[in-house]
């Protein structure tokens, strides 16, 4: 009997040893450990035995028991940790893999330019005053010296908003000096501005027309303030947003909200003056109007004309950039390809 127990034992052990997986493990246990386990069967049997022998076997079965009971055990947690070991291997996160880039954006060229215009004008000590895109026609119209019948409107087709009958009928700005009518009203001189944003015009499009573009408008008000003031500030400008060799031109224009009204160009961006396509053979570029503030304007902003003068002027956004990127359809700016909005 002693020897059956130390021959279970002994192939118990070695066949244990090569077990690789839980269902084996499993198997091995039923076989050894079992109810039909011939070790189970030794034990069963112990009551027919003398009680020599009964102590000796009874013994050396328990003792097996045990033995095999532990060993399964023991066995068991290594399959266990051995999977474990495994799957953290095949799931370990590689932290030195470079990251996933990610698509970063950037400003639109059109603010990316109305933010540099305000730069210019901020150094100069003008601040950056908004206005409303919806706007009344007295600050549109009225207030600068546009009143209904006044063929200026017609150069400025207007997008009415709808109202209900009786009531103030709004209008989607058609240039931004609604916004320096704002100004005049709401400011004290010395008043130093700059008025950024976009303006609506009723007008089909084409490469150079499209019904909604920006302007910056500025202002400027105190007491002894001349042309020569307007030139100075507005070479300023030119100089720092164009070059500092481009020329610069001034002639008299008509705006209804500014007299003198002047508009200033500058030396053609292809050929400098010798005549071009893009100049239409002028040599010359337009870039903004300008003037001095109508004494009208000024005393509907409360503002009294006898004792402060003013100059005004309303850059348009699009143009300078055009010219500047050799852009040659307006319209490419809104339509949202970023092919083309990539490139600035
Ligand atoms: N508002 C004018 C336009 O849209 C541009 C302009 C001209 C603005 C003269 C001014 C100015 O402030 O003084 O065509």
């Amino acid at each position: 009997m002693l020897e059956k127990i130390e021959e279970i034992k002994a192939e118990a052990l070695k066949q244990l040893d090569g077990i690789n997986d839980a269902r084996d493990l499993e198997s091995w246990r039923i076989h050894y450990l079992g109810k039909k386990s011939p070790l189970t069967q030794i034990l069963r049997s112990l009551s027919t035995l003398s009680i020599e022998e009964k102590k000796a076997v009874g013994a050396a079965a328990n003792q097996l028991k045990t033995l095999l009971d532990s060993s399964a055990g023991q066995k068991g947690q290594s399959l266990r940790d051995a999977q474990l070991a495994s799957e953290t291997a095949r799931e370990e996160i590689d932290i030195s893999l470079p990251g996933r880039p990610y698509p970063v954006g950037h400003l639109h060229p059109i603010t990316q330019t109305i933010n540099e215009m305000c730069e210019i004008f901020g150094s100069m000590g003008f601040q950056i005053i908004e206005g409303p895109d919806v706007e009344w026609d007295y600050y549109n119209f009225e207030a600068l010296n546009i009143p209904a019948e006044h063929p200026a409107r017609d150069s400025m087709s207007t997008f009415w908003i709808d109202t209900p009958k009786g009531k103030r009928q709004p209008l989607l700005r058609t240039h931004t000096t609604a916004v320096t009518a704002r100004t005049l009203e709401k400011m004290e001189p010395p008043i130093r501005a700059v008025e950024p944003g976009r303006l609506f015009r009723y007008e089909a499009s084409d490469a150079t027309h499209i019904p909604m573009f920006s302007q910056v408008d500025g202002i400027a008000v105190d007491r002894g303030i001349t042309m020569a003031d307007l030139k100075g500030t507005l070479y300023e400008f030119s100089r720092r947003f164009f070059g500092e060799d481009r020329k610069v031109r001034f002639r008299v224009d008509y705006f209804p909200f500014v007299e003198p009204g002047v508009e200033m160009a500058i030396e053609c961006i292809v050929c400098r003056g010798s005549g071009c396509r893009l100049c239409a053979n002028s040599g010359w570029i337009e870039i903004l109007g300008a003037g001095m503030t109508h004494p009208d304007v000024l005393r509907r902003g409360g503002i009294d004309p006898e004792e402060y003068t003013s100059f005004a002027f309303g850059i348009g956004v699009e143009r300078p950039h055009m010219l500047r990127y050799g852009v040659d359809d307006v319209r490419s700016y809104f339509t949202s390809d970023l092919r083309f909005l990539r490139q600035f």
